[in-house]
């Protein structure tokens, strides 16, 4: 028996205070020009003093087992993208089990930052596609807020804190690689570790003990990332056998808008067709695509049967891209 997995539902949260450009501007040396010129960026959320990783995950994925009508208990896997857990251990996907009481799923993160949700996705995919899974919660929940040195204003100002999260349900059959049924198509999958310099937080559980803070090297990080997200997606769309035209919604990691506008004009997309939430939430890392799919879902912009393609890159380097009959 073959199987596919279908998006069945999807939810967001973002926690409730916000914190604008002027109000950065207020304690360092920034502004809300520079920072909009820049990277498109006016404002983000920032998750209050005693509000987790996983309390944000919860939320959103409370909200897509609601859309979806699927009860917790009838989730067998969940699979949680974030580099900032509540703890070292567990995974923070454990406490979001617990909280969500999805007490007959198996619960586990994945760590590979900006790119984490591409790379989760990925992963509940194929336990779907080898028949161990019939429903899985995919999760992708971050406090980057926490990671940030507020002396550094070349990366205080890019981050924000939120959660989105995706049900996907098993349906039999395997989908062709240009099927017009709904599905997850493909995901592609890259890393290289010889880049690790030019993004990395300085500290972890081997290396002193210490959580450390976001160190990134922006130039080198915008050129490649540029560069390889359009490697990536030319990659999708020969697999498929389809052009950029036939993408209806491009769903990108929202990082910075300079990024997004580049990769978009190489594919001649038209803006109309990019889904952007930079400028309200900044760089969430792993949360960043979930959440734009929620806000473009709920807003009536995407609709089932429509062909999405979501990018993303972040820290390792680490990258990929899935194509979704959503
Ligand atoms: N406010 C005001 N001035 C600033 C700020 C700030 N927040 N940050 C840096 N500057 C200043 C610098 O000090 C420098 O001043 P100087 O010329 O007097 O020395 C000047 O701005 C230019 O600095 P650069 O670092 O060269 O600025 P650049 O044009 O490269 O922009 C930026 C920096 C926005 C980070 C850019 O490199 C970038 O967008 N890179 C991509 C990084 C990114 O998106 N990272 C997200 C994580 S990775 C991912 O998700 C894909």
């Amino acid at each position: 028996m073959t199987f596919h997995s279908v998006v069945r539902g999807c939810g967001a949260y973002l926690p409730s205070r916000i914190v604008t450009n002027h109000d950065l501007a207020a304690k360092m040396d920034t502004s809300h020009e520079w920072i909009v010129e820049r990277v498109g960026i006016h404002q983000r959320h920032m998750a209050q003093e005693g509000e987790y990783t996983s309390d944000l995950a919860t939320q959103a994925a409370r909200q897509a087992l609601d859309r979806a009508g699927i009860s917790p208990e009838s989730i067998d896997l969940i699979v949680l993208a974030t580099t900032t857990p509540d703890d070292t251990f567990p995974a923070a996907a454990v406490t979001v089990q617990q909280k969500l009481g999805a007490h007959n799923a198996f619960a586990f993160d994945v760590q590979a930052v900006c790119s984490g949700f591409v790379y989760a996705l990925s992963v509940a995919d194929n336990f779907i596609r080898s028949g161990q899974v019939k429903s899985a919660l995919v999760i992708g929940a971050e406090t980057m807020t926490r990671l940030l040195d507020f002396n550094d204003r070349g990366t205080a100002v890019l981050f924000g804190d939120g959660a989105g999260a995706l049900v996907l349900q098993a349906e039999e059959g395997a989908l062709q690689k240009n099927d017009s049924q709904r599905g997850v198509l493909s995901t592609h999958l890259y890393s290289d570790g010889r880049y690790r310099d030019a993004l990395y937080v300085d500290g972890g559980p081997s290396r002193g003990g210490a959580v450390g803070y976001v160190r990134m090297q922006g130039r080198e990080v915008m050129k490649h990332a540029v560069e390889k997200i359009g490697a990536s997606v030319k990659k999708a769309l020969e697999f498929h056998g389809l052009t950029p035209q036939d993408i209806d919604w491009f769903v990108p990691h929202q990082a910075n808008i300079r990024i997004i506008n580049a990769v978009a004009k190489h594919f001649s997309l038209p803006m109309e067709r990019v889904i952007i939430t930079v400028d309200q939430h900044a760089n969430t890392s792993a949360a960043s695509i979930p959440l734009a799919l929620a806000v473009a879902q709920a807003d009536g912009r995407i609709l089932p049967g429509q062909l999405v393609v979501i990018e993303a890159m972040g820290g390792g380097f680490t990258w990929g891209s899935a194509v979704i009959r959503w």
